[in-house]
């Protein structure tokens, strides 16, 4: 939500700062701006509303030279997407860009109006800028320093990059609860809230933690605590190529995404199973086999995508494991309930990005009632891997559309076998085990295959079902939030008004909707629920539906349109339905002429809630 870069060395900073916002755009891309400062100080500011092209186009025709300079690219919290409201925002000698919230914006605007300020902008980080260049004169003091006590009297979050016009050989950055990532390169130092901005330019990074406060200039960086204490920063080596970042020739990052899942998925599976020797073990949990032994409660905790995630596996989990009872949990509802946590509980973290605020709130919460947390995540180094007790991470790369697929499938997988993991320590029979552990490693094959078979296929259908303004997706069982996740998708991507339903709940309530402005999409899977759903799409039928069935049956459906999966699989089975929904709602966007990869009022981490 938001990005975040900078720049201090000898190179043009506003081209790297450009180059580095177009990376970020996924993260928010409601308007752009930066600040460069020539060699005495003198700003040069540009803002746009709109994506980072419109930024672009203002930057060619306003050159400069500058050696730093800090940048922005907005997903609108306060205030809306406007020019006035871009970052980076400037009051007498600083210019800053911010990523989070400043929750007590309003009492700390009352107060700098009684100093003379006035604000341009609606934003809570026009007053934390106000707030720094108070300090900054009335003290007198290093930019730093008047950093550091600004910090002190906000509450919330933030992500910071600071200049001072008085002094262009230094960039402050400062986090709480907002990714920051600083990199080393040659006489000259990056810094960007995400680390696709820093790749080609250095593979050495800091990823500072929450309280710290960091002084960038060409050599280096100085990191300190809020009381200003020096402290020492460890260097680590990023862990991510260009190639993970660019389209490779596919028109959408969705479809390069939803194409890469057999490999992604394969790098999930990669030595953590085996079917002979039978094996399910996820290195990294830093829990011995006793502790394994003795859960009874798995916990799992996400938002969005990550949460369908947990219920997915959870319903696939049941199938093998007794005696250990399985919850999902929407991690923006949990954080506020007063729920109790049963005795033997393990938590998983579900997150992609690994920075989503509501997530983190939980681990944080659960962290203090000492329940043991894993992290089921993708981005190494995010803020959430650095906090759980151990974890795997889901190694799809980079994902960068907004909407989340190869994700998804991985962490189906990694909490599936986490649960296999659990069943191997209890005892569960090997036959059956060895059983889930071959689907499992046929699984990526079976999606390529699918993917190949059915994508013109599904574009066709996607194109002749694009004008419907409404869709209701349903499945039963484990196919219950893959429908859930089909719809998510669906809205995400093309507009449609999409929801996902519990087959069975059909009659009390969603059955009403139908009629010509909808179609609905119904997972049938050959298995002991078959009749039952072909008996949902039959009552649907008769108030008139235009239902696409995924299914794979030989048998007869009832539907306008059937796409017949031929898989081998049983228990895997709606994971390769999911690829099938997944190119429909990309197809359904490319359709109507979507931004497929940004949709709008999205963004891809949702770092304040
Ligand atoms: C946003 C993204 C979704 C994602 C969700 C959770 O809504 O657009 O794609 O599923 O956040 O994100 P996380 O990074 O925690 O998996």
């Amino acid at each position: 939500m938001c990005g975040i870069v900078g720049y201090i060395g000898d190179k043009e900073s506003q081209q790297v700062l450009l180059s580095g916002l177009k990376r970020l755009e996924y993260r928010g891309y409601d308007s752009a701006g930066i600040v460069t400062l020539g060699a005495s100080g003198e700003p040069t500011s540009l803002r746009e509303k709109g994506k980072v092209a419109e930024l672009e186009k203002k930057i060619l025709n306003h050159k400069k030279d500058d050696e730093v300079g800090i940048g922005h690219t907005r997903w609108a919290t306060h205030g809306a997407p406007s020019k006035r409201n871009a970052h980076p925002h400037n009051v007498g000698d600083i210019y800053l860009v911010h990523n989070g919230i400043i929750e007590n914006y309003q009492d700390l605007k009352t107060e700098l109006t009684k100093y003379d300020y006035d604000f341009k902008s609606e934003t809570d980080t026009e007053v934390l800028t106000a707030l720094v260049d108070y300090i900054y004169k009335k003290d007198g003091t290093s930019l730093v320093s008047a950093v550091s006590q600004a910090l002190k009297m906000v509450v919330g979050a933030y992500g910071i990059a600071v200049l001072s016009v008085k002094n262009p050989s230094e960039i402050v950055v400062a986090r709480k609860g907002s990714p920051l990532i600083v990199g080393l390169g040659d006489d000259e130092v990056f810094v960007a809230s995400d680390a696709s901005a820093l790749v080609g330019h250095t593979d050495q990074v800091i990823y500072m933690r929450d309280g710290e406060i960091g002084v960038c200039t060409r050599e280096g960086v100085q990191l300190y605590d809020i009381e200003a204490n020096e402290i020492n920063a460890s260097v680590e080596k990023l862990e991510l190529d260009l190639q993970s970042i660019q389209k490779k020739g596919y028109d959408h990052f969705l479809l390069k995404e939803i194409y890469e899942q057999p490999e992604s998925l394969n790098s999930t599976l990669l030595g953590r199973v085996s079917a002979d020797p039978l094996r399910a073990r996820l290195g990294g949990l830093n829990m011995s086999d006793n502790e394994i032994r003795k859960v009874e409660h798995v916990m799992v905790i996400g938002c969005g995508t990550a949460y369908y995630a947990g219920l997915e596996a959870g319903y696939f989990i049941e199938q093998f494991l007794d005696g250990v009872t399985f919850s999902s949990q929407i991690a923006s509802e949990l954080r506020y309930r007063s729920f109790t946590v049963p005795k033997n509980t393990v938590a998983l973290i579900v997150s992609q990005s690994g920075e989503t605020a509501d997530t983190l709130a939980c681990l944080q919460e659960l962290k203090r009632r000492g329940v043991k947390c894993l992290g089921v995540v993708n981005a190494v180094g995010s803020t959430i891997a650095r906090e759980v007790d151990g974890g795997v991470y889901v190694h799809v790369g980079a994902e960068i559309s907004v909407a989340s697929t190869k994700a998804f499938t991985s962490q189906v997988a990694a909490i599936t076998i986490f649960g296999l993991m659990l069943a191997q320590a209890k005892g569960v029979g090997q036959m059956q085990l060895r059983s889930y552990i071959h689907e499992l490693e046929a699984l990526p094959s079976e999606i390529e295959k699918v993917l190949k078979k059915h994508d013109k296929e599904v574009q066709k259908i996607a194109k002749a079902y694009a004008h419907y303004e409404h869709a209701l997706y349903i499945g039963r069982d484990a196919l219950y939030p893959i429908a859930l996740e089909g719809a998510l998708k669906l809205k995400e991507v093309s507009y449609v008004h999409a929801e996902g339903y519990a087959a069975g709940e059909l009659k009390h309530g969603p059955i009403a909707l139908i009629d010509d402005r909808f179609f609905e999409v119904c997972y049938i899977q050959d298995n002991w629920l078959y009749e039952k759903s072909q008996s949902n799409l039959i009552e649907m039928n008769a108030r008139g539906a235009h239902a696409i069935a995924i299914t794979n049956t030989s048998k007869r459906i009832a539907a306008e349109k059937v796409i017949r999966v031929n898989t081998k699989l049983e228990l895997f089975t709606p994971l390769v339905f999911n690829v099938i929904s997944q190119l429909l709602a990309y197809y359904v966007a490319v359709a109507r002429g979507n931004d497929v990869d940004q949709p709008r009022n999205l963004a891809k981490s949702v770092t304040v809630e």
